[in-house]
């Protein structure tokens, strides 16, 4: 099943509660929540706190995605917060299998993220207790940057992995994913289609998700 996660990276965030509520109407139904600390990632965003004025915001699932160094220490704030999904970078984490455990310990989904100069086959140890992998279509740090075609093989490869090893993760692409591109990142697997410039940045949210959500559906549609 196709799923929208409209990226808050990119909204007005004065204007964050009816945001994310116009995207829901739109069809969004995760939101995608980018936390970078300036370290793992060259930009600031938002901590748990935010988080926790969202929870109230909103019902729908809040993913969080860590683009941060020691992660371990922030995940228990995070799940507290009202974070129900929780990503990490395989890039920051030292322990990856500890703090996927820990994730899982505070009853969220544990996601893998991996940055696009990072292989596939390096998540093999741990597919088997992700509940969803997150391949990378930018590098990490900013929205509205252009699509990295190199990630298509990626998701495939993430699909295929799937199927030959029985698995059940859920597959998700953040980065650049919009009109021109969500039929691509469809095709090639991703289920989970992350976006916050193409449904934030210019015009009226719920009609942006709507359009994309819609080009996501035509896509499976066409696939052979
Ligand atoms: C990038 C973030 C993304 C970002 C995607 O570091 O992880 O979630 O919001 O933004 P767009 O959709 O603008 O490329
Ligand atoms: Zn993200």
């Amino acid at each position: 099943m196709i799923e929208l996660a409209p990226s808050i990276l990119s909204a007005d965030f004065a204007h964050l509660a009816d945001q994310v509520a116009r995207a829901a109407e739109g069809g969004g139904t995760i939101i995608h929540v980018d936390v970078m600390d300036g370290h793992f990632v060259p930009n600031i965003t938002l901590g748990p706190q935010l988080v926790r004025s969202l929870r109230k915001a909103t019902k729908l699932p809040l993913d969080c995605h860590l683009m941060i160094e020691n992660p371990d220490e922030y995940i228990p704030a995070f799940a507290g917060a009202g974070a129900d999904w929780i990503s990490v970078h395989f890039e920051a984490c030292r322990h990856l299998d500890r703090t996927l455990n820990l994730i899982k310990s505070q009853n969220c989904h544990a996601g893998v993220v991996i940055n696009p100069a990072t292989p596939v086959e390096m998540l093999s140890e741990v597919l088997d207790i992700v509940d969803y992998v997150l391949v990378m279509s930018v590098n990490p740090g900013f929205g509205a940057q252009p699509f990295i075609s190199n990630s298509l093989h990626k998701l495939s490869k993430v699909r295929e992995l799937r199927e030959q090893r029985r698995l059940n993760y859920r597959i998700e692409v953040d980065g650049g994913v919009a009109l021109d591109t969500v039929a691509k990142v469809v095709r090639a697997g991703a289920e989970i289609l992350v976006a916050g410039n193409a449904v934030f940045s210019h015009g009226d949210p719920m009609i942006n998700a709507q359009n994309l959500l819609k080009a996501a559906t035509e896509a499976t549609l066409l696939k052979v």
